[in-house]
């Protein structure tokens, strides 16, 4: 390799391994946001809005690494996880939600649905909350204005 092109090479390198390693720490806390992708930090709010009968919402939301394990949510109760997007912009998180004798399964964050939730330029952080309501799975970015994705069959 021509010495301009190497030093060059080198200097891509170091710049690519600044960028993982400050990828990796923000997953240890919440970061302050520079606006490339693999920085977006965003939280998914899963929210009940169903009757407590026959029985309240029970939700299990998982990725890949992760498994928030089970959760009863009573009416107007929410369960949150913040998570930093990762490096291929490939994060991933579905749920399993039940209530009485419905149940279903669907991705509640992935490249698809993030566009539901862009970041608030005021705090460059996203949210997406999700409702579960009798008729269906209601979607918003801002919690105010809701968008049905899903239908509980
Ligand atoms: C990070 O956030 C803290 C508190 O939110 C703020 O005081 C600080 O200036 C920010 N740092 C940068 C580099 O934006
Ligand atoms: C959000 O990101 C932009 C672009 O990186 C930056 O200029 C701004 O200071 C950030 N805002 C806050 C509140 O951190
Ligand atoms: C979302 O909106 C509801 C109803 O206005 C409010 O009770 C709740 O605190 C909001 N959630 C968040 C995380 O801001």
């Amino acid at each position: 390799m021509p010495r301009v092109t190497m030093r060059w090479f080198f200097l891509s390198l170091v710049i690519v391994g600044f960028h993982l390693v400050c990828a990796s720490d923000d997953l240890n806390h919440v970061p302050n946001i520079s606006g490339s992708l693999w920085d977006a930090t965003n939280t998914v709010h899963i929210i009940s809005r169903v009757p407590n009968n026959p029985t309240p919402l029970q939700v299990r939301c998982q990725s890949r690494d992760n498994d928030f394990g089970m959760h009863t949510l009573y009416n107007g109760q929410e369960f949150h996880w913040a998570f930093t997007e990762n490096f291929f912009g490939t994060t991933l998180y579905f749920c399993h939600f039940y209530w009485g004798s419905e149940d279903k399964s669907f991705a509640v964050y992935d490249t698809r649905l993030s566009h539901h939730c862009p970041p608030l330029a005021e705090s460059n952080y996203s949210n997406c909350y999700w409702e579960a309501r009798p008729d269906g799975f209601y979607l918003s970015g801002d919690n105010q204005s809701w968008e049905k994705i899903n239908n509980w069959t």
